[in-house]
C-alpha cells in the first residue's frame, strides 16, 4: 500500500531510507545523531562521488587508525584533534564567564594514571632540558583560593615528545604528575622547558593529512587536568608567549587568556625559565559534567 511500503534505496532517497528504519522508543538522542551523520555522510558521497577503489581506501584508513590506537596511543582522538572537531566539541560544551580558564581539547597523550608529587618536585625523571619552575595557583571566580584541588600536568620533553611517544627513550610518567593545592590553592614544581612538535605523522591520520599540506605543528605547551569538588572541570593548555608557531596551531587549542610568559629564571645557578599560573574555575553548573 502506498504510503506504508519502505522506500526504495535510491540516490534521491538514500538517507531518508536510512532515517525510516528508525521507529519511535530506542535511544532517541541517537538515533537523531546517526540520522544527521548519515544524511551528510550521503550528501557527501553525492556530491564526491567516489570510486568504489577510493570508497575502500578510506575504510582501510579508518581501519588502520583502530590498529594504530591501543592504551599508549590514541589515534582516533588525534584524528577527531586535527579536523577541528574536539575543539568544537570543548567550545561548544564549555563557554564559560569571562575571567574563567577556558577549556580546550585534552589531546592524545593524556594518561589517566600520572604519579602523585609534593609541592615543590620535579617530574622530569631524566634531567633533560632547560629547567622550569612552574607556579600555579587555582582560585574562583572571586580570586578565592581553591583548598585541595587535584591537578594533572603531562607535557613534551625538549625535543617535543611525550614519553608514551617514546617508551624506550625516557622514563616511563616523565613529565607527568599530580599535584594538590594548598589553603592558598597554590602547588609549585619543577620540570624542562618544552619543545614545540610536530603532531605524530607515523600513523595513518599523520601520513594522511602531510600529503594534504596540512600544517601539523604545535607551539609548545603544558597541559592540565583540575577537578576540585564543587567546580567544573578544567582541561586545558599553557602555551608560552615565546613560540615562533603560536598562531598556527594544527590542534586549534591556542586562546589569547592561555598565553603565558615564560621568563627567565635562576635554578640552582643555571639558566631556567620560571612561569606563574593562575587557573580560575567556576561552580559546577546543573546538568554540565564536572
Ligand atoms: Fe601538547
Amino acid at each position: 500500500m502506498a504510503g506504508s511500503s519502505p522506500l526504495t534505496f535510491s540516490e534521491a532517497t538514500s538517507s531518508q531510507a536510512f532515517a525510516e528504519r528508525f521507529s519511535a522508543g530506542g535511544e532517541s538522542r541517537l538515533s537523531e545523531l546517526l540520522v544527521a551523520a548519515v544524511t551528510h555522510v550521503h550528501e557527501l558521497i553525492k556530491q564526491f562521488r567516489p570510486t568504489q577503489d577510493e570508497w575502500r581506501k578510506l575504510i582501510a584508513l579508518l581501519t588502520e587508525v583502530g590498529h594504530a590506537s591501543d592504551e599508549r596511543r590514541q589515534e582516533w582522538v588525534l584524528l577527531s584533534d586535527l579536523i577541528g572537531a574536539s575543539a568544537l566539541v570543548e567550545e561548544i560544551n564549555s563557554r564559560r564567564p569571562r575571567g574563567a580558564t577556558p577549556n580546550t581539547i585534552r589531546g592524545p597523550f593524556f594518561r589517566a594514571d600520572a604519579p602523585e608529587h609534593r609541592s615543590g618536585s620535579s617530574i622530569s625523571l631524566d634531567g633533560v632540558g632547560e629547567p622550569l619552575v612552574v607556579s600555579v595557583r587555582v582560585e574562583d571566580l572571586d580570586g578565592l583560593p581553591i583548598e585541595g584541588a587535584e591537578v594533572v600536568t603531562w607535557q613534551a620533553n625538549a625535543e617535543g615528545f611525550y614519553e608514551n611517544q617514546q617508551p624506550d627513550l625516557q622514563p616511563e610518567h616523565n613529565l607527568r604528575g599530580l599535584f594538590r593545592t594548598d589553603a592558598q590553592g597554590h602547588f609549585s614544581y619543577r620540570s624542562v622547558v618544552p619543545a614545540g612538535y610536530g603532531v605524530p605523522a607515523d600513523g595513518p591520520v599523520g601520513r594522511m593529512l602531510s600529503m594534504t599540506g596540512y600544517p601539523l605543528r604545535r607551539p609548545a605547551n603544558l597541559h592540565f587536568v583540575i577537578r576540585a569538588k564543587g567546580f567544573e572541570t578544567i582541561t586545558t593548555h599553557v602555551y608560552d608567549a615565546g613560540d615562533p608557531h603560536l598562531h598556527e596551531d594544527a590542534l586549534f587549542g591556542v586562546r589569547p587568556e592561555l598565553i603565558a610568559r615564560f621568563e627567565p629564571a635562576d635554578v640552582d645557578g643555571r639558566g631556567a625559565k620560571a612561569v606563574n599560573l593562575t587557573f580560575v574555575m567556576i561552580r559546577a553548573r546543573p546538568g554540565r559534567g564536572a
